[in-house]
């Protein structure tokens, strides 16, 4: 369905980067459709990336976008308003935009641009630079089931895609998969930590760590089943396990986790605002 699109990413930074390697790797988007811009001031960072992926580079957002099929904005959303002002003029209907902006609504977008463009709202996450991402969709007002299937072909790419239609939930999900790795990290930072403490080797420590999270994380995933019922089968009476899940709880890490999404989720809506 993409092999003949035309395709525009604003902003090659980390996650623009991401999805302009997604689409190569795949062979989703012919190499001589893909385009790439970054700031003006940078016309280094442009040319670098148009000599490490060889696709065309602009400086020039407006210049990039015309005869394009799909936009994708990859930039921070402070910069939103200024890119949609400078693009608004020669933006048409015929023309998806997919913003992965934080914190943006598609209504915000659709008003800036006055035109009923089509506009997909998306939050990806950094694993998403190993195929491992998660990202979760979510269609504005003028989107048909075509713009959404390439969506989901596009973020397919580098990992799992869920597509939810309640936009006010955008905020939880950056919380919770957008944010996500950031708290996942400080668990393997923690377990690996308690491992040196009692005299494994750092490596060996951050190996099992790493490794036990992902073989755990696989298990809900491919098997299904409660979280509860599996950590009951690695728990047996008077063992070792249900000594270290009892300081767990001691620590409030259930609470400490649940009030991090909720806390994170609220910073989302107050920067939305
Ligand atoms: N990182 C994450 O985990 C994550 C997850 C989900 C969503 N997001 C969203 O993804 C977006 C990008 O984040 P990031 O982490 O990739 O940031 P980033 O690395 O700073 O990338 C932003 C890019 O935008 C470019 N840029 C700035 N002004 C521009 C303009 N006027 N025209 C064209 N390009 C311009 C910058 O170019 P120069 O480098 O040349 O200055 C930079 O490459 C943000 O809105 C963020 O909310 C990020």
């Amino acid at each position: 369905m993409l092999t003949n699109k035309k395709v525009a990413i604003i902003g090659v930074g980390k996650m623009g980067e991401t999805l302009l390697n997604g689409m190569i790797k795949n062979n989703l988007v012919k190499k001589e459709n893909l385009t790439g811009s970054n700031a003006q001031e940078e016309l280094e960072h442009a040319q670098e990336i148009s000599k490490k992926y060889g696709i065309k580079t602009y400086i020039n957002n407006k210049e990039m976008i015309s005869g394009k099929d799909i936009i994708i904005l990859a930039i921070k959303p402070q910069m939103m308003k200024k890119v949609l002002s400078d693009i608004e003029d020669i933006i048409s209907q015929k023309q998806l935009i997919i913003s992965i902006a934080a914190a943006t609504s598609t209504q915000f977008i659709e008003e800036c641009l006055e035109k009923n463009i089509p506009v997909i709202r998306a939050m990806p996450n950094t694993p998403a630079l190993i195929n491992e991402g998660m990202t979760v969709l979510c269609p504005g007002k003028y989107i048909d089931e075509n713009h959404i299937q390439m969506a989901i072909d596009i973020f397919g790419a580098i990992g799992l895609v869920e597509v939810i239609h309640r936009e006010e939930l955008m905020d939880v999900v950056t919380a919770l998969s957008g944010s996500g790795p950031a708290y996942a990290y400080i668990i393997i930072e923690s377990l690996t930590e308690g491992g040196v403490r009692m005299g494994l080797p750092r490596e060996l420590a951050k190996k099992l760590t790493t490794q036990t999270l992902l073989g755990a994380s696989k298990m809900v995933l491919e098997t299904g089943m409660h979280p509860a019922l599996l950590k009951d089968a690695v728990t047996t009476p008077a063992g070792v396990t249900v000594d270290g899940l009892m300081e767990l709880e001691d620590g409030g890490i259930r609470v400490a986790l649940i009030k991090a999404i909720s806390r994170a989720t609220e910073k989302s809506k107050e920067i939305s605002r």
